[in-house]
């Protein structure tokens, strides 16, 4: 890394450590661009139900090949499918239940890798989060960072949001969701999910996002001192 390059940091984990808010609020106080890797698979998601193709049907997923496009500003999160604003549909019920199986299809995850190198690597500091960021996509990150926190811990932030958004109270139905995810995501064939051997892995069971936020600045400053 060079200091006019700035620091290139990989965030993985699994849903539900707070890696988006984290995320998004590292890149902006270190004035670097954000990458929401997951959202990219979100928008192949939401195409495949669109063209009508069984998520399931793994040839099916691997021929439909809508244009997406995401932002890198991390206070604008916006994503695109063949230029239609469809950040608010990406987030719903229908794309978040059949993602796990169209993320597992290697030839989407080849065809979307392949964007996130090539996004990450323009000019600037960059911070890019997702499953497989340290593992796969940007191996020579300068700072691989790992979220985890317990099942429960996860379930119960989620569920407070549904709540909060109105979308009603069932812990037991978001733990067993988390549960399902967390197995689809960290037992399938491509990139499973797993932390890097030189991720600093980072439990925010007992921390609050600013916390988290603050400390993950700490690493990504030594680590831009010790390369310049
Ligand atoms: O972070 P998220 O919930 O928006 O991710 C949506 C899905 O995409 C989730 O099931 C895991 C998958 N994903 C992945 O397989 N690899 C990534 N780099 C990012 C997300």
């Amino acid at each position: 890394m060079s200091a006019s390059r700035g620091v290139v940091v990989a965030i993985d984990g699994p849903a539900g450590t707070g890696k988006s808010t984290v995320s998004r609020g590292l890149a902006t106080e270190l004035g670097a661009r954000y990458l929401d890797t997951g959202a990219m698979y979100r928008l192949v998601t939401l195409a495949v139900l669109r063209a009508g193709a069984d998520p399931a049907d793994p040839a099916a997923v691997a021929a439909v090949d809508t244009p997406i496009t995401v932002g890198d500003d991390p206070n604008d999160s916006r994503a695109y499918l063949a230029g239609e604003d469809v950040s608010a549909e990406i987030r719903g019920d229908a794309v978040t239940r059949a993602v796990s199986a169209v993320s597992a299809v290697p030839a989407v995850r080849e065809r979307l890798v392949a964007m996130q190198r090539a996004l990450a690597h323009r000019p600037g500091g960059v911070v890019v989060e997702g499953r497989d960021i340290g593992t796969v996509v940007l191996p020579d990150a300068d700072l691989k960072i790992f979220l985890t926190a317990s099942a429960e811990i996860r379930a119960r932030r989620r569920n407070d949001q549904n709540v909060t958004g109105g979308l009603g109270d069932d812990y037991e139905g978001v733990l067993a969701d988390v549960r399902r995810r967390d197995d689809l995501d960290s037992t399938r064939a491509t990139s499973p999910l797993r932390a890097a051997e030189d991720a600093v892995v980072v439990d925010t069971g007992e921390m609050t996002q600013a916390e988290v936020i603050a400390h993950l600045r700490g690493l990504a400053e030594r680590c831009s001192e010790a390369v310049r």
